[in-house]
């Protein structure tokens, strides 16, 4: 573990845990007052050719194939569907961001198969190979690390067995993942791999972020109608010139500069030991009080942990009290609101500041079990 400080000075002190948007370093606050500029002046393109330099080093892609878009993550989930899908699709889904995906691509009037897995288990490749045995796809979508659930795809593997199976597009959605655990785009495969400001990058909303390959833009190039904001092909045009499509969220992308600057002096793979660091921490605390992590052992996420408390413990009730007491945690997501606590280990968060959490944590469960000694 490096001693690269993560929170610039506030080592311990964090008490926000949602799992995005995240905590964002005063640093980064402070770089989004940055002066209004034209965004086809020569001051933009200096700073927009910066970031574009530095992006592909988190994306782990080539130079000139990680983007930004003015939008929130969703808007690259369309993006993606709407430059360059005219066959079906094949949706994985195992949870509500997942599912929430193949539902676009059905409202998108696109052919649209759905393989499913139980919320809390992982994508089986197997199963996807036998998808791609039955038909021929023009894309797949896959979420990498599922935050309404916690479960880490096996993001490698599918990508594998998508390209050696067939000539379908591989579309990954890496929004809990990328920046806080491994993700490969170009070593892995991924033809699209996207995420949104306010997660492991630890931006504030508003800005999505995204690499595409060579296979993604020549099937856009072949597609006559692919909109307009969302056209990738536009897109990928006007960065080769340091510019945008359109009017740019100029105040982020002075913020993303500063924290690509931050991230890379971290180092990429030390963000994901880090990241790492976190999720044991929480899943050890889990083994050691009697909580259950909803992932699927071998397939817990590092940036996201649902839990599900020992019986007589009402998920609910703990949300309520660790708020009061200024904490800031995710509930359970959907489905499993009323049964599961979610904890955002992501970004800027140090692990100090997590095992800070967890004593609070322990705190509100111990108060609860007090004033309710009959359920336990
Ligand atoms: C895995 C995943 N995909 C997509 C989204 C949607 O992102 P946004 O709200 O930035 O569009 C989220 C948001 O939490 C997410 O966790």
């Amino acid at each position: 573990m490096s001693n690269f400080d993560s929170t610039s000075g506030h080592a311990g002190q964090v008490r926000f845990f949602n799992p995005g948007p995240v905590w964002v370093r005063p640093q980064v606050l402070q770089a989004l007052t940055g002066p209004m500029l034209s965004h086809r002046s020569q001051a933009f393109m200096d700073l927009y050719g910066r970031i574009l330099e530095k992006l592909p080093k988190v994306f782990r892609t080539a130079p000139g194939r990680a983007h930004t878009l003015a939008s929130s993550a969703t808007g690259v989930w369309e993006a993606a569907l709407v430059s360059c899908v005219e066959g079906p699709v094949l949706s994985l889904g195992n949870g509500a961001f997942s599912e929430k995906w193949g539902e676009m691509s059905q409202r998108l009037g696109l052919e649209t198969d759905v393989l499913k897995a139980e919320w809390g288990k992982p994508i089986s490749p197997d199963d996807v190979k036998a998808k791609l045995a039955a038909k021929k796809y023009a894309a797949v979508t896959v979420v990498h690390s599922e935050t309404s659930t916690g479960v880490l795809n096996d993001l490698p593997a599918i990508a594998k067995v998508v390209r050696e199976n067939s000539d379908a597009l591989v579309f990954a959605d890496c929004v809990t993942s990328i920046a806080g655990t491994k993700v490969e785009t170009d070593a892995w495969g991924l033809d699209v791999a996207l995420t949104g400001s306010q997660k492991a990058f630890a931006l504030p909303p508003g800005l999505a972020l995204f690499a595409m390959s060579e296979r993604t833009l020549a099937a856009a190039k072949k597609k006559k109608l692919r909109g307009l904001y969302l056209d990738l092909v536009d897109i990928d045009a006007f960065a080769q010139k340091k510019q945008t499509p359109t009017t740019p969220c100029l105040s982020l992308l002075y913020a993303l500069d500063v924290q690509l600057d931050h991230i890379l002096a971290e180092g990429v793979e030390n963000r994901w030991a880090r990241h790492e660091e976190m999720r044991k921490t929480v899943a050890d605390w889990c083994g050691a009080n009697g909580f259950t992590v909803f992932a699927q052992k071998g397939a817990e996420s590092p940036t996201v942990t649902s839990m599900m408390p020992p019986a007589g413990v009402n998920a609910e009730e703990i949300n309520k009290a660790l708020k009061a007491a200024k904490w800031t945690t995710g509930s359970g997501y959907g489905k499993l609101k009323a049964t599961n606590v979610r904890i955002g280990h992501m970004g800027d968060v140090d692990v100090l500041s997590v095992k800070n959490y967890l004593k609070a944590h322990e705190e509100v469960v111990a108060s609860l079990r007090a004033k309710a000694p009959a359920a336990v």
